[in-house]
């Protein structure tokens, strides 16, 4: 039986070879797929957008200025990214922030030293308490 191929069918063929192209920057005259070429250039795509979004990442995390800044910068991060911390404005009052630091310290270890602690909890408060 021979098929008959519809207008529909042969755009979506040029669709596809249109969106190959712009994909990996090749085209395909003979209707070959050059697979290696293609794959090495959306590996190094997506390589790039990781680099993006950890330099994305990075500048999302700048904490408002403002006395006790360096503290919670110094003694947040090194388990978690510093993006807890806005997000959680939306939850946390002073009681809410001293219970979050007393848990981060004692459950979880976070090496604040004590007379920093209402520094921190200030800072919190402050910058990212619940209105
Ligand atoms: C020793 C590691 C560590 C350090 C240091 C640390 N945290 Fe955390 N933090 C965690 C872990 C683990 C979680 C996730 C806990 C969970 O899912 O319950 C978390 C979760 C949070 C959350 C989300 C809410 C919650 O309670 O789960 C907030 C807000 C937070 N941390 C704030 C801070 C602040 C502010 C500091 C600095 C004073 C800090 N963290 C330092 C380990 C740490």
């Amino acid at each position: 039986m021979v098929k008959v191929q519809t207008d529909d069918e042969c755009t979506k063929t040029r669709t596809d070879r249109a969106v190959a192209s712009t994909l990996f920057g090749t085209s395909y005259p003979r209707g070959e797929f050059r697979f290696h070429d293609g794959l090495t250039r959306l590996l190094l795509l997506l390589g790039m957008l990781a680099v993006t979004s950890a330099l994305a990442d990075e500048s999302a995390i700048k904490l408002k200025d403002g006395d006790g800044r360096a503290l919670v910068e110094a003694n947040c991060v090194m388990c978690h990214s510093l993006d807890y911390i806005p997000m959680n404005s939306v939850f946390l009052d002073r009681k809410g922030w001293e219970a979050s630091v007393n848990k981060m310290i004692k459950a979880m270890g976070a090496p604040v030293p004590e007379r920093d602690v209402s520094t921190v909890v200030d800072y919190l408060t402050r910058n990212y308490g619940k209105p």
